[in-house]
């Protein structure tokens, strides 16, 4: 699930289909493409999709693409520079060799003949991404909460769960308060952060890891906290190319990063799940809640978000008031719940007062939360591809639909 991502600077359109078509025979890989035509936009877009491999066309004008290397990789240090060129249409006083020579030198690193086809980026792939070029890995254990309904109790699985981290990992773990529109961790952790995503949205340009670390607050448990605007309309402009890139960053500040999220399945989660090594889906015993959530099960498994990665807790449990019993539930759901949250009073006072349950009690709905805690404790973390240089993964994003995805989450969107 991992996405490889390649932006492609040309002038000549016709690349593109070309491109898509080679990109389509990969193996085994989630491949985002994204076009560009014009210097400023391949380095705007450079910076927000964060690319392993910058396809450039090599045209005449060499000096142009000196500006590109210089430009791509001041904001993709690790980017590979590809030139695609085609040998028919090479400058009269250029040989391949001489424009090969000349490229290199420029900082161009490696080279497609058009036309580019599957096999050739294949190895092009396997030569500059595979397992000897890779990079160090960011190995922070990635779990989301997530649900079609509102109120069933994620922001209150999150937050427990990632406090119940935290004590074992004091300031290895952080909270991003997905839940971009309507985020509450901060209150249920009777936190005022000074600063939240949208500060970081703003210092975009040089947002870096360090800066990061900065920008979260560290909570008495332990935990760092990313909190959501305190206003909707602050959070309106932040989009998902943005969210991912926090994510990365968070994943090779932090052992573990939760993240809660908003019922709703637009783009921002999508790129969350894309980054996810779980998924905890949250529901609650309530009849029509329960007929609701194999049609969000059916979505995944649209989006391909496979079952291996997805949990399912069943929060606020109760057979109370004529609720369904496990049994029931295991039926709606056509699957076990993995973990049962009861229903505890005491989860409504401490959401009250700023305390989770895991911070003063073991019992109840504490324990559940706990056992989650130790189960992410022992999660594997997702090998990467081979091809991936495992510092990146994106849910691309552009209301222009400049992105565009090959058999990726992206591609089952809006
Ligand atoms: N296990 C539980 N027992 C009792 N109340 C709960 C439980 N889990 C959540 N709640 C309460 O339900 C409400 C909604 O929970 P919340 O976590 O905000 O849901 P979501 O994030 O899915 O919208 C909150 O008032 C919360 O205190
Ligand atoms: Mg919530």
């Amino acid at each position: 699930m991992t996405s490889l991502r390649i932006l492609v600077h040309r002038t000549d359109e016709s690349l593109d289909d070309e491109i898509r078509a080679a990109v389509v025979s990969l193996s085994d890989s989630q491949t985002v493409l994204h076009f560009q035509g014009d210097l400023r936009g391949t380095v705007t877009a450079a910076e927000n999709f964060q690319p392993s491999l910058v396809l450039l066309e090599i045209a005449d004008d060499l000096e142009a693409t000196r500006t590109l290397v210089e430009e791509s990789l001041a904001v993709v240090p690790d980017a590979t520079i590809v030139g695609v060129y085609d040998v028919d249409r090479l400058p009269p006083s250029e040989t391949e060799s001489t424009m090969m020579m000349r490229a290199l030198r420029l900082g161009v690193e490696d080279f497609v003949r058009r036309p580019v086809i599957g096999n050739d980026l294949e190895q092009l792939i396997q030569r500059r991404l595979g397992p000897r070029k890779k990079k160090k890995l960011a190995n922070a254990k990635l779990v989301s909460f997530i649900s079609n309904k509102g109120g069933v109790g994620k922001s209150t699985s999150a937050v427990n769960v990632a406090v119940a981290l935290a004590k074992d990992h004091p300031g290895r773990v952080a909270l991003i308060d997905g839940s971009l529109q309507m985020g509450v961790c901060a209150a249920q952790l009777n936190m005022m952060p000074r600063v939240t995503l949208v500060d970081a949205w703003e210092q975009r340009e040089r947002l870096d890891e360090e800066l990061l670390r900065q920008l979260m607050t560290t909570h008495e448990s332990g935990l760092e906290l990313l909190a959501a605007p305190e206003s909707a309309i602050d959070a309106a402009e932040i989009d998902e190319a943005f969210f991912s890139r926090i994510l990365l960053m968070a994943r090779r500040l932090y052992d573990y990063v939760i993240i809660d999220t908003f019922p709703l399945f637009d783009r921002t989660v999508m790129t969350i799940l894309d980054l996810s090594d779980q998924a905890v889906i949250v529901v609650e015993n309530v009849v029509p809640t329960l007929q609701t959530v194999r049609g969000f099960f059916d979505l995944l498994s649209e989006v391909n978000f496979p079952e291996s990665r997805q949990r399912v807790l069943l929060n606020r449990f109760t057979t109370r008031g004529g609720s369904p019993g496990i049994g029931d539930v295991a039926k709606y759901l056509e699957r076990q719940p993995d973990y049962v949250v009861p229903f505890n009073r005491n989860v409504v006072t401490a959401a009250n007062t700023g305390t989770p349950v895991v911070m003063t009690s073991r019992r109840g709905a504490a324990s559940a939360f706990r056992e989650l805690a130790k189960d992410i404790q022992s999660l594997e973390v997702r090998e990467a591809p081979s091809f991936d240089t495992a510092n990146e993964a994106n849910r691309p994003s552009s209301e222009q639909g400049a992105y565009e995805s090959q058999n990726s989450l992206g591609s089952a969107s809006s």
